[in-house]
């Protein structure tokens, strides 16, 4: 008997389990700790606030946005965070016990596993690329934002970071490359407002004995870094889902 081939959802589990078992995804808060700063800087979250981090990984972000939303006397805000890796979302979980304020949920940014219209922001963190399904991952994200709700997507892995290229091979899960272009087509054709791009670099020091095995040198990814990733940002219309033409999956 054969084996039933895996969902591109099941390998992704698969694959970000592994690295959930290798402890990458506390290494992670080190790769990705100095854009994320700056971009929540941008995100500019308000106690009170419903965010949701999808592709939280362990945690690390998701911990920082409940602490803005949890501040001060209107602080009663809600983050969730939701992975594909349920051995993340264990991860996430066993290292947020002293949070009352974030919900830890396994599930796929295919079919958010969350009403419509809730969340005022939503942060992703090096995750987009990995979904099998962007255009509909992006019919979710408009359907659990609220009206006049904010996106903010960064990705290290995009065309025009042509450093970023080289470690595509390398990963052992389909990923899309997109351009800075081609994503701001996507999310205006999905319906976006205010779409905008920004480029964020690294400032992390890389030391000169760093070893590095995505990249083909150590000039190559301090290249990468001052290149920087890629922020895109949007809203969702002043407007309740589900819209004409939206399907809810
Ligand atoms: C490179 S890690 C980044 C994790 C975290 N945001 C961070 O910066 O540490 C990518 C994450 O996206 C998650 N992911 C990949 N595909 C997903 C999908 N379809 N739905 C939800 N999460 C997904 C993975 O399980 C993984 O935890």
């Amino acid at each position: 008997m054969t084996d039933k081939p895996l969902t591109p959802d099941e390998r992704l589990k698969q694959e970000f389990n592994r690295w959930a078992d290798e402890g990458e995804g506390e290494k992670m808060e080190r790769h990705h700790l100095d854009i994320t700063e700056k971009t929540m800087r941008l995100i500019a979250v308000r106690p009170g606030e419903r965010v949701l981090d999808l592709g939280c990984g362990s945690g690390w972000a998701t911990r920082l946005l409940a602490r803005m939303v949890g501040e001060g006397p209107e602080g009663f805000g809600q983050v969730v965070g939701v992975d594909v890796s349920d051995e993340m979302i264990r991860q996430a979980r066993e290292t947020s016990k002293d949070f009352e304020n974030i919900l830890y949920v396994w599930g796929s940014a295919q079919q958010i596993p969350w009403e419509e219209n809730y969340f005022d922001k939503v942060l992703s963190v090096e995750s987009f690329y990995y979904y099998a399904d962007q255009e509909r991952a992006l019919t979710e994200l408009f359907r659990v934002m609220a009206p006049r709700g904010r996106l903010f997507i960064l990705i290290n892995l995009y065309k025009d970071n042509v450093y970023s290229l080289q470690w595509v091979d390398k990963l052992k899960v389909p990923v899309h490359v997109r351009s800075e272009a081609e994503y701001i087509e996507l999310l205006k054709k999905h319906a976006f407002e205010n779409v905008e791009a920004r480029r964020i670099p690294d400032d992390t020091p890389t030391p000169d004995d760093y070893k590095t095995k995505s990249f083909h040198s150590l000039d190559d990814l301090k290249a990468f870094k001052r290149m920087g990733a890629l922020l895109l940002m949007a809203s969702k219309p002043d407007l309740r889902t589900p819209a004409p033409g939206y399907s809810i999956y």
